[in-house]
Formats: structure tokens, sequence, C-alpha cells
């Protein structure tokens, strides 16, 4: 036999037993996000490497080592994308739409970065991403936090989530806490780990989200970003607290939250979960005023987040989420030439008739007893059975097969109301 070729590590097939959740997640999301005025961009999936190394900047882990880079024929330097912040600010710049304009812009599909696999950690994996331009107040930050807490509601998942929040302040703000807090780690440069020690001077803000525990100590001594924010920076949070708060959004507020991308200024936050072990952030965002601009465009303020997917599906799936609203509702079993020829055209009929009507007919053929296997096998809840009797009469019987009653006869004609009453469709 022929070797067998495998998936590549980390990247996964989703298989129909889990599709139709991932549907059901997607369709929530969609929902909500266009509930709140946001309208969808659809960005590539290969970017040129510049733009990542300009926007996420070239000392954090996705630029360092996670990115699949590689030259095409031409020799241009392209990359999976790792996200889509900068993708989207690309497409904003390229067409004109962000100077002077306000825009609320969402998009979904899949990501890569190479990271070592593990729950809740793959190397493509999917995000939907939802981003404003050209707004600057805390109300557009408040906002995005209220839509995605209106998504994790529409899945059931509100008050599973906690909400951790920080302010990075400005550039100038950030740049003098830098100072201190390298001041301060290098007095302890033997205590670092080596990802510490190597962070030090590239990127030292990242040594405070270091999970190490040896660490912990040191970090909790650390100068706090907070008493290194001027008056703005503060008033912005505060304001934004303030919102949370009359909307009755519970906050966690975490001085240590400071992102793995360079791009953020003031707002960060995560919505973080104990029930996932180590990945546990489902979905990340914040501010970014300066990337615009950074990226070749007119200064724009800018916020966002994106939601990972998986993590939102494992969470689902462990709390016993809804699966299998795929099955058909009804299977159509036909024995005999006449009773083929004639149920295609009646399915046909129903399916065009019924809209939203989930149909399968059989096919393969053979005895009534293994059509009704491959029946039941389908999750169907209903058996339509054309025999060669009820062909020839212009009948058709309706037996359920997932929950009690007897089998019906009606005539051909009356199927498409019987169905639409006892499937409620239409309602
Ligand atoms: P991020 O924190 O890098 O932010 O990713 C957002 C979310 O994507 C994470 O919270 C996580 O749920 C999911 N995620 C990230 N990496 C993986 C992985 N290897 N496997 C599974 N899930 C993963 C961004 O990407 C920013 N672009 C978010 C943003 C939008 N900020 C402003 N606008």
């Amino acid at each position: 036999m022929a070797k067998t070729i495998q998936a590549i590590r980390g990247m996964h097939d989703i298989l129909p037993g889990h599709t139709s959740l991932w549907q059901h997640l997607e369709a929530i999301a969609r929902q909500t996000i266009a509930s709140y005025g946001y309208r969808e961009i659809r960005l590539p999936v290969v970017e040129k490497t510049e733009l990542f190394q300009r926007s996420i900047g070239e000392a954090t882990d996705i630029v360092e080592k996670e990115m699949y880079s590689f030259d095409d024929r031409n020799g241009d330097g392209l990359t999976l994308r790792p996200e889509g912040t900068a993708g989207c600010v690309r497409a904003g710049i390229e067409h004109g739409l962000l100077y002077n304009q306000t825009h609320r812009l969402w998009y979904g599909g899949p990501m890569f970065r190479h990271e070592r696999p593990q729950k809740g950690r793959y190397r493509q994996f999917h995000q939907i991403g939802v981003e404003a331009f050209g707004l600057t107040g805390p109300d557009i930050d408040a906002e995005l936090i209220l839509l995605s807490r209106r998504i994790w509601e529409g899945l059931g998942l509100d008050g599973r989530l906690e909400l951790q929040i920080n302010s990075l302040g400005s550039p100038e703000e950030r740049a003098v806490y830098r100072g201190a807090l390298v001041e301060y780690l290098a007095d302890s440069e033997s205590e670092l780990d080596e990802d510490s020690r190597r962070r030090l001077h590239s990127n030292p803000l990242r040594v405070l989200d270091s999970k190490v525990p040896s660490m912990q100590p040191l970090i909790a001594g650390a100068p706090q970003l907070w008493d290194y924010l001027g008056g703005e920076s503060r008033a912005h949070f505060e304001r934004l607290t303030d919102t949370l708060e009359t909307a009755g959004v519970a906050y966690t507020f975490n001085g240590r939250l400071v992102r793995g991308l360079d791009y953020y200024s003031k707002t960060v936050f995560e919505w973080v979960t104990d029930e996932l072990g180590a990945q546990a952030t489902v979905c990340a965002g914040g501010r970014y005023d300066g990337l615009v601009s950074q990226l070749g465009g007119r200064a724009t303020p800018a916020v966002g987040f994106a939601i990972g997917m998986e993590r939102l599906i494992l969470l689902l799936e462990q709390l016993g989420g809804p699966t299998g609203g795929d099955a058909p509702h009804a299977y159509l079993v036909v024995v005999g030439e006449l009773a083929r020829a004639q149920g295609l055209l009646l399915a046909e009929r129903l399916r065009r008739d019924l809209s939203g009507l989930r149909l399968m007919m059989d096919c393969g053929g053979g005895s009534m007893k293994s059509q009704f296997k491959r029946a039941d096998k389908s999750g169907a809840r209903f058996a339509f059975i054309l025999g060669e009797d009820e062909a020839a009469r212009a009948a058709i019987a309706v037996k359920p097969l997932r929950e009690p009653g007897e089998q019906r006869v009606l005539a051909q004609d009356e199927l498409a109301d019987h169905v639409r009453a006892v499937l409620r469709m239409g309602d």
C-alpha cells in the first residue's frame, strides 16, 4: 500500500461532527458584530513579510520565531499572516479608507504561527477580528468590550470569562517606564531566566509576562507602568472603566498585562478563562493609535480585538455546547424503480418549497431494511418511505425515527404542509 500523507503538525482538520458548533459560533459572532454596525472586510492570507516586521515589531516572539515566511518565485519575502490587524491597516491605507473617516470593520479566517502545539495552541488557528478606525475616545473601547461580552452572552458563556484590562499609556510614557524597568531588572540580572535576560534590552515589558515561577517575586516588585502614565492616559482609562461600570461589565485591572505585539498604546484587554489550562486567553485586543502612521498612513486612532476561535470552541465543547445541529431532518427511503424516479422529483420539490429543510435521499438502493439502517445512521428525525405501493398511489409514509409516534401515510401533495407543521418551519 502507498504511504499515507498526514496533515502538518499543529494544523487541524475540522471534521463534520464539529463543524456545526463552528457554524453556530460563527453565526452568533457575525450577527452580534453586525448588530453594532460593523462591516466585513476580506483580506489576503499572505502579505509582505515587512508588513508584520513593521507592525507587530521585530523584537516580539511572533516576528522573531513564529512566522511562516518564505521567498516566492519572484524572490519577494512573503509571510502567512500571523494575525489580522496588520493586513487590515494595510488595506485601509491602500484603499484610502482611513483618513478623516471612521470605519468599523471585521474579518475572519485562518492565521499561522509556528508555536509549539498544545491544547488551545496551534500553528494554523482561526480568529474573528474587529477593528474600529478614526475614533479617539474611550467610548469606542467600551463599545468593543460590550460587543465581545454580547458574543459571550449569545453563546451562553456570560460570566465564564474574566475581563482583564490595563493601560499601556503613550509611547513616550512607556519609554520612560521602560528605562525604569530595565534599570530595576538589570540590578537583579542573575535572577533572570534565559528568555528574560534576552528580552531585557530588546523588549523588557515582555519580561512582566513571564510565567516562570522563580521570576514571580522579581516581577511582583517591579515598578508599575500605571505610576508612569500622564493625565490624559489616566483620564482615558478612567472614563473607560466608568463606562464599563455603568454598563455592568465586571473587570479586573491587571497592571502587568502588556500583550505580545508592539503596536498597542493606552487600553489593552484580554478575556481569560481558568477552564482551558495554560492557553487561557480566548479574546484579546486594545488600542493602537500609532500603527497607521507607522505603516505610512496619516495618523489615525484605532482599536480592536481578535477572538481565538479554537479556544472558544474548546470551551463550548467542555461546557457541552450544541452539537449535531446539522443532521438531516428527513431521510427518503425509496424501494423500486418507479419509487426512485418519483422520489427524486418529490425531494427536489420539497427542498424548493421548504427553505431550510435538510432532506437526504437514499443512494445506493438495497432493501428497505438496509435503507432504514442508513436513515438511522444519518441522524434524521423522520424517514419518508416511498415503496412501490405508495408510488402507485402518489402517497408517502412518514415515520418518526427519534421520537415516539406512529407511522402515517399521506398524499404526496400533503407532505410539504405536514413537514412544515411538524418541523415548525416558517415560525
Ligand atoms: P493575539 O493576542 O496575538 O492578538 O491573538 C488574539 C487571540 O488569538 C488570542 O487571545 C488567542 O485566543 C488566539 N490565538 C493566538 N495565537 C494562537 C494559537 N497559536 N493557537 C490558537 N489560538 C491562538 C492579535 O492577534 C491581535 N491582532 C488582536 C487585535 C486586533 N488587537 C487589535 N485588534
